[in-house]
């Protein structure tokens, strides 16, 4: 085996150093074909070994999140030519299971048919279809240059293969105001995500509603629709369900970027392995498009008075709070926990969607080095909430989202906004800088916590 290791070596080496092919060729495309995706439950401890040992040893099952704890429940995809294998499995070990879907390719197909074409104009950019990264930037260029008085680009800088990382600027001109800076696309295959966030962007600017318009004007708004644009346009030529970014390690690819900010990195919910999905990168801050972020919310988060900071995800619908990476809370945890289940109240109402809300680490499974914690925890931004948008837990889709839902996903996902911005609002967590010296307002319920 040893000369295969070393033929590996060999190709990483040779591809490492030149990069990307330099001609442009007809990229090989994933196909899931008659991939399976079940969701298990596990029964026992034994159960946990058993897929905790299976996520190491097959790369043949892609695993949504990680066997942690008896009685939960698991999402697995399975490759067609593993499900013989797969389904003998739980037979063998008596593991209760579903099939949620039989052949995702069909599902993926029917997506890609949601989106819009290259070159679509900017007027014509809607919440109807998923758009591309070049009509997204299109997009947010026609809005700077037709409100040139309200929205400003702003540019990141480039990711490390050349593609700029655009966003906006939105300010209507208050006075000495506090800024929301919304974070998305982190994850590549999380379509919504972008499509949320153009929505948010649209509603700022154009609502007819006098409560959207006042909470437009009572902040100054910094907005990403994509911040992974490499992996983003990868997802729409080369693998739909890629999440990371595209650097290169030996045979792999990607870094998982919300595994890699530098806040108690790499402690727990991340992987040392770059074949994995959660991937943490070779050291803290390690990528390009981590640094960009980093950097541009250091350089702002004063200037811009930046008090709130929105990361948007799929799916599971969960409105999540920091810390990921420990269970110890956060100085104004009951601030959050309180404004986080009011915003998931609100979306109750609106659609009926049941949303949860809580600290990442308590809601969903702990994770390290993720955008939140660094920004709650070392530039300390009170407000810091990061959504899993639809669908539910047990989603069919994983985050293949049929384009009918987009509108109705990003317009809960907008009035839970509304309420996080009210509540810490009412809260004082945005009075004006002479009023509040202090990192944090002081609240009746946050005295005994402390990180
Ligand atoms: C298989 O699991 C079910 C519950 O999931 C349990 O009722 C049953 O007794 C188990 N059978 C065996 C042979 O362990
Ligand atoms: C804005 O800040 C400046 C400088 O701190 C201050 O002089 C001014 O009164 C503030 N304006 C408002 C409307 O708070
Ligand atoms: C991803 O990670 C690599 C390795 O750290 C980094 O060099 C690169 O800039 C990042 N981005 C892309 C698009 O590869
Ligand atoms: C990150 O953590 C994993 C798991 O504990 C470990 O195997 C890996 O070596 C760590 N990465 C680095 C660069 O320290
Ligand atoms: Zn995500």
């Amino acid at each position: 085996m040893l000369w295969i290791s070393r033929l590996l070596l060999l190709l990483s080496l040779t591809f490492g150093h030149l990069g990307a092919p330099a001609q442009a060729q007809v990229q090989a495309q994933a196909r899931y074909d008659h991939t399976r995706i079940y969701q298990v439950e596990l029964a026992s401890a034994e159960h946990v070994q058993l897929f905790q040992a299976l996520e190491l040893a097959s790369d043949s099952c892609s695993f949504m999140g990680h066997a942690r704890v008896p009685g939960q429940k698991l999402t697995i995809m399975v490759t067609s030519h593993k499900v013989a294998d797969f389904d003998d499995l739980l037979q063998s070990y008596n593991v209760s299971h579903r099939v949620l879907n039989h052949d995702f390719q069909a599902l993926i197909d029917a997506n890609y048919r949601e989106v819009a074409p290259k070159g679509t104009p900017p007027d014509q950019f809607d919440w109807r279809r998923y758009f591309q990264l070049d009509s997204i930037y299109a997009w947010l260029e026609h809005l700077a240059k037709q409100r040139p008085e309200v929205v400003t680009l702003v540019d990141l800088g480039s990711s490390t293969q050349g593609l700029p990382i655009k966003g906006v600027r939105i300010a209507f001109g208050g006075e000495n105001l506090t800024s929301v800076f919304v974070e998305s696309g982190i994850h590549a295959r999380e379509w919504i995500a972008p499509a949320t966030a153009t929505y948010f962007i649209e509603q700022l600017l154009n609502s007819k509603d006098a409560a959207v318009q006042a909470l437009a004007r009572s902040q100054n708004w910094l907005i990403f629709p994509t911040v992974n644009p490499d992996g983003y346009r990868y997802t729409f030529k080369g693998d739909r369900m890629w999440r990371k970014n595209r650097s290169l390690f030996g045979i792999c690819r990607g870094v998982d970027l919300n595994r890699n900010f530098p806040f108690h990195w790499n402690v727990t919910g991340a992987s040392g392995d770059p074949c994995r999905y959660d991937y943490s990168g070779p050291s803290a801050g390690s990528e390009v498009e981590t640094q960009r972020l980093v950097q541009f919310l250091k350089d702002h988060v004063q200037s811009e008075r930046i008090k709130t900071f929105i990361s948007l995800h799929s799916y599971s619908q969960l409105i999540m709070f920091p810390y990921g990476h420990t269970p110890e809370r956060v100085e104004n945890y009951e601030d959050l926990k309180e404004i986080g289940q009011l915003a998931a109240q609100r979306i109750k109402e609106k659609s009926g969607r049941i949303y949860r809300s809580g600290s990442i680490y308590e809601t969903i499974y702990p994770s390290s080095g993720g955008s939140k914690d660094w920004i709650h925890g070392l530039l300390q931004v009170p407000i810091t909430f990061s959504y899993e948008l639809r669908g539910p837990p047990d989603s069919e889709d994983l985050f293949i989202l049929s384009a009918e839902e987009i509108e109705p996903t990003a317009s809960e996902a907008f009035a839970a906004l509304q309420t996080i911005l009210e509540e810490a609002g009412k809260r004082g967590y945005y009075q004006s800088e002479a009023a509040t010296t202090d990192q944090t307002p002081s609240s009746s319920s946050s005295s005994s916590n402390s990180i």
